[in-house]
């Protein structure tokens, strides 16, 4: 099992930070949310991972992730134009040969992980299993028809009049088979390659194509979510507590990091929270859900 992490794209809906950024290395919590996505990458015990880049955020990702040795993996680099999420399946071809792969969004991240797809994925033999989230707004989002044995008859891009309000995940796992259905679809009405179109090919061929319905939050910071709605679920998730930094005549309350090099006099803090390595907290207090950049100063302040 192979992984393909897409943190290419063009990014226009979240301009203008990705004129200077690339949309997955935005933080959240402090972190990258593309840094999560590799976690659970690694979590499920995939080694080889393609990372997809775009010209013009390629060398930001290139120098967030390196090697991909801090996630204990190896990363190839693989340069694509944005046309589209199957495009990139197409142009990864070299790097997947003939392996089955979990592609996974780099600003997508939803909190069930993927050990458990890959699982299910291999005992079942599937060709594909796609993760939905049940949604109030099924006309924005690609949509998900099932039969009672949960597997995917139909799938719709943002339908008027949606058939369910189960959508489409950023994660999804495929056999090589997918290849077969990649080179037998079009170009859509925005000139990308579809990767709904390239599962419902796969569907019109008879492939077993499956689906999971997520229990858990899912976050789409590129599209469907605000950045502080997402640094609020990721600190309730994974903050625990963990204090390094140097803390003086102040209370430092429930799940709070205070990073190596920070520094917090005369304050309260108040978790969940973050407080970035070298920041400075001098007489203010810090509520719950706030991520404190590194370096950052808060003087007499309540945030
Ligand atoms: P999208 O948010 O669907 O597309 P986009 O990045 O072009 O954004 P916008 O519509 O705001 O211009 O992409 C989902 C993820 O997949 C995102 O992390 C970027 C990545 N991606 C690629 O790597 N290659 C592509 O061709 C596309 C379309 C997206």
């Amino acid at each position: 099992m192979k992984a393909l992490v897409l943190s290419g794209g063009k990014g226009t809906r979240l301009r203008p930070l990705t004129f200077t950024l690339a949309k997955q290395l935005i933080p959240v919590a402090n972190r990258p949310i593309l840094g999560y996505v590799l976690d659970q990458v690694r979590d499920a015990g995939i080694a080889e991972v393609g990372v997809i880049i775009a010209q013009e955020t390629g060398n930001y990702v290139k120098d967030y992730v390196k090697d991909g040795s801090d996630w204990r993996m190896r990363v190839d680099y693989i340069l694509q134009e944005p046309l589209g999420l199957a495009h990139a399946v197409k142009q990864a071809r070299p790097f997947l040969g003939g392996s089955p792969f979990v592609m996974c969004l780099g600003d997508n991240l939803q909190g069930r992980g993927i050990s458990n797809l890959v699982r299910r994925f291999e005992e079942e033999k599937l060709d594909c299993l796609i993760l939905l989230k049940e949604v109030p707004d099924p006309q924005r989002f690609g949509i998900a028809v099932l039969d009672s044995g949960g597997r995917v008859t139909k799938l719709v891009e943002k339908p008027k009049e949606p058939p369910t309000n189960l959508a489409v995940v950023g994660t999804y796992l495929f056999s090589p088979k997918v290849h077969l259905a990649v080179d037998r679809i079009k170009p859509s009405w925005r000139n990308e390659l579809e990767i709904t179109d390239a599962i419902q090919e796969m569907i019109n061929m008879g492939f077993r194509v499956k689906a999971e319905v997520l229990d858990s939050w899912w976050l789409d910071t590129g599209k469907k979510d605000d950045i502080l709605t997402a640094n609020q679920i990721v600190l309730d998730e994974y903050v625990r507590r963990d204090v390094r930094g140097n803390v003086e005549e102040s209370t430092v309350e429930g799940r709070v990091i205070v990073s190596e090099g920070a520094s917090v006099k005369g304050s309260r803090v108040r978790g969940p929270c973050v407080i970035g390595r070298a920041a400075s907290i001098e007489g203010s207090f810090i509520g719950p859900y706030t991520s404190i950049g590194d370096s950052a100063q808060v003087v007499n302040s309540a945030i």
